[in-house]
């Protein structure tokens, strides 16, 4: 059913529109001002808003006007009377969508609201066809090819088509927003706005008004009034990035979102309601936040109905080379990946995971002098990160014994000089049996 606004102050023109148009099978809402139309606006999404011209304060023109500004896609049809047209075709100027002369018959006006919505379905049609290509964007989204990810692909496909919160955990540049798109564009709300709050960006007082909109002079830097990001993702989804930021005041404010999808501007104590699907990141712990009492428990099981967790790339390395080749393919170079390269890059412990793998492929095509990547590119992009410590760390989680034993005595040979006598010495074996270990790995002074 589409939502259409009448405006006339005339009580027997707005009822009997009003009839019309129900009987027609629309909703419709019928304001007897500019100024309350406005106000309804403001407060609710319609599809179609149909206004008489002359009106005392507040003209047909004045509230074309106010509503470019406050919802500039509702596409406005304006009654005039014969003595007005110039007026009409002012109105259209202003951005009125058409205008309709009085007196005029139910089938005209059944013609004129037809084409009215065929434009928001046009103009729908097309945030789709761009949600479509974000969608193929997404196709940015490398899965690679460990099973870890393939879980999480999984969930994204079931949670996607559930209306449920769901919140995504996992460290620092793991992919948890990209996860957060996949589940809106792989959505039935696809076509509806997908709106991302960075919670940890702001200060509290601008992430409330950031979040519920504010009234004009609600505070002083408030000169105009505002829809806030809940409002703007009506029927699509909302992205509350790095959530265990919000302080005690607006955790209690979003819990109410949560509850009743209910809330008030600042400065305004009109409830708005909204159809938005909320999905929340975090990179910290947010039961212990919970239980050290910094984050609302009740906040958190409303949030965490759905849960997805992105494991650490270093749990993943599997999809360290099909990542790799996705940002070397995306850095538009025709440069390539020498074995030993990759070699390094499944070694080292990625602690920035795959935001940081994305640097340092981006960095090695930057610097690198030839066709291809080489080992000591990427070795000298992980500079002081990539050190035997972090190599060893990932030698005792990963790696069979012997790898382990091989590290352990090119380490020793390389402190030492390359002196065969003084390592096998510190290493409590016999000099033949470091030979024998050096010949059977093929150990080099310099590799
Ligand atoms: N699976 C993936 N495929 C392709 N690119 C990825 C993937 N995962 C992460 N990236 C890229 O890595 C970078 C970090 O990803 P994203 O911003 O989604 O991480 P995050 O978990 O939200 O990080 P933070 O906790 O720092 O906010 C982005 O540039 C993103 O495009
Ligand atoms: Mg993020």
């Amino acid at each position: 059913m589409r939502r259409i606004l009448v405006i006339d102050d005339k009580d027997l023109m707005r009822e009997s529109l009003a009839d019309t148009l129900q009987g027609s099978g629309h909703a419709v809402i019928a304001c007897a001002s500019g100024e309350e139309g406005v106000k309804a606006v403001s407060v609710n999404n319609f599809d179609l808003v149909i206004t008489d011209l002359k009106m005392p304060k507040m003209s047909g023109i004045d509230v074309v006007k106010a509503l470019r500004k406050i919802d500039p896609d509702v596409p406005v049809v304006v009654i005039t009377a014969y003595a007005t047209i110039a007026t009409a075709v002012a109105a259209m100027k202003e951005g009125a969508f058409d205008y309709i002369q009085k007196p005029f018959k139910a089938d005209a006006l059944d013609v004129i609201v037809k084409k009215a919505f065929e434009l928001v379905d046009l103009r729908r049609e097309n945030e789709y066809l761009r949600g479509e290509l974000k969608d193929r964007l997404s196709e940015e989204f490398v899965l690679g090819n460990s099973s870890a990810m393939a879980g999480v692909a999984r969930l994204i496909e079931k949670a996607a088509t559930s209306p449920a919160t769901v919140l995504i955990t996992g460290g620092s540049g793991t992919g948890k927003e990209l996860v957060a798109r996949a589940l809106h564009f792989r959505g039935p709300r696809r076509s509806k706005p997908f709106v991302a709050v960075n919670c940890a960006a702001l200060s509290s007082g601008v992430l409330e008004s950031e979040l519920f909109g504010h009234e004009r002079g609600a505070f002083t830097s408030a000169t105009e009034q505002r829809k806030g990001r809940f409002e703007v993702a009506d029927g699509g989804t909302i992205l509350l990035d790095e959530v265990s930021e919000m302080d005690d005041e607006l955790q209690a404010k979003l819990l109410r979102v949560l509850q009743e999808k209910t809330f008030e501007r600042v400065g305004s104590n009109t409830p708005i309601t909204v159809d938005v699907r909320v999905v929340a990141t975090t990179n910290r712990d947010l039961p212990r936040a919970v239980a050290e009492g910094s984050f609302r428990e009740d906040l958190y099981y409303r949030l965490n109905v759905i849960n997805i967790n992105v494991p650490p790339l270093q749990e993943r390395l599997e999809d360290v080379e099909p990542l790799a080749m996705h940002f070397l393919k995306k850095s538009g170079s025709q440069i390539k990946l020498a074995p030993d390269a990759l070699h390094v890059l499944m070694e080292y412990s990625w602690p920035g995971n795959v935001r940081e793998l994305e640097n340092i492929i981006e960095r090695a095509v930057v610097l690198s002098s030839s066709e291809v990547i080489t080992a000591a590119d990427i070795a000298s992009g992980l500079g002081g990160v990539y050190s035997s410590a972090g190599r060893l760390e990932a030698l005792v989680r990963k790696a069979p014994l012997e790898e382990l034993e091989r590290f352990v005595i090119e380490e020793r040979l390389k402190q030492l000089g390359w002196h065969q006598e003084k390592t096998a010495k510190s290493l409590s074996i016999g000099v033949r049996t470091l030979r024998d270990k050096i010949k059977k790995w093929d150990l080099k002074k310099n590799p």
